[in-house]
């Protein structure tokens, strides 16, 4: 049994569908990327998950759906969501960020915490720091650290690349990466950025206009120059 199974989802913003009939399952312990161009319906497949669109079709973890459950119920149930441009509160501490990502866990925050600091030590060196003064790159940190507060067993991140200098790309490739190394979790990204799409995931759908058309292995559609010609233009 996959860990996350998506079957048959479709999603409505009113009248107006964003998923046509996207199916698709992640095994526990893959890095899987969903890439595509702006308005492919990324966001809306990871806003699904989490119960914050009208959806038809089903979403399961473990086997049990999701579907209609408040999204408070489907962190509880083990997916931890670092939404892009997260919203962190500019004003307050690093350490403070991260706790509010603990209001739904809050029998082991001190582990949690711990854990999450072992993982991003700078997050750690900058407990006290507001997040307003820190880089991009560290900002990301922190949105993906205080969605491991609830100890997920699956990590959605919207586009991590994004608004971030290529140079601290690799830094946060490393950390996605030493996270499903030394914890297993599971990891699915969304990404326009292909080339760092391929370097961290190992299973790739390639979304437009709200349905997948093509999926892979990244070893698969490394070698598909024309497909990565056809969306992305490079
Ligand atoms: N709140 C909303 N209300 C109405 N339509 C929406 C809403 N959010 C997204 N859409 C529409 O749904 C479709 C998919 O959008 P979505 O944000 O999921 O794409 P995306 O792949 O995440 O794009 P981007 O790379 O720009 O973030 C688009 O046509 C978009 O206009
Ligand atoms: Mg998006």
């Amino acid at each position: 049994m996959a860990l996350l199974d998506i079957d048959k989802l479709s999603a409505f913003y009113g009248k107006a569908q964003a998923l046509q009939d996207v199916s698709l399952s992640i095994a526990e312990g893959d890095i899987v990327a969903l890439i595509g161009t702006n308005g492919a319906g990324k966001s809306t497949l990871l806003d699904s998950i989490m119960g914050q669109v009208t959806v038809s079709g089903d979403i399961r973890l473990k086997g049990e759906s999701l579907v209609g459950k408040p999204t408070s119920k489907i962190v509880a149930a083990g997916v931890g969501y670092a939404p892009e441009r997260a919203n962190l509160f500019a004003h307050m501490s690093v350490r403070n960020n991260l706790l509010v990502g603990a209001y739904t866990a809050r029998d082991n925050i001190a582990d949690n915490l711990s854990r999450v600091e072992n993982l991003f030590p700078v997050l750690a060196e900058r407990a006290g720091q507001e997040t307003s003064t820190q880089s991009g790159g560290e900002r990301q940190m922190v949105s993906i650290g205080r969605a491991l507060m609830t100890n997920p067993s699956i990590l959605l991140v919207d586009e991590p690349t994004i608004g971030l200098a290529p140079k601290v790309f690799n830094d946060i490739a490393e950390a996605l990466r030493r996270l499903n190394a030394e914890t297993g979790l599971t990891i699915l990204i969304t990404e326009q950025n292909v080339n760092f799409a391929l370097t961290l995931a190992r299973h790739i759908h390639v979304m437009e206009t709200g349905r997948i058309r093509v999926s892979g292995t990244a070893d698969e559609l490394r070698e598909d120059a024309a497909l990565a010609e056809a969306y992305f233009g490079h």
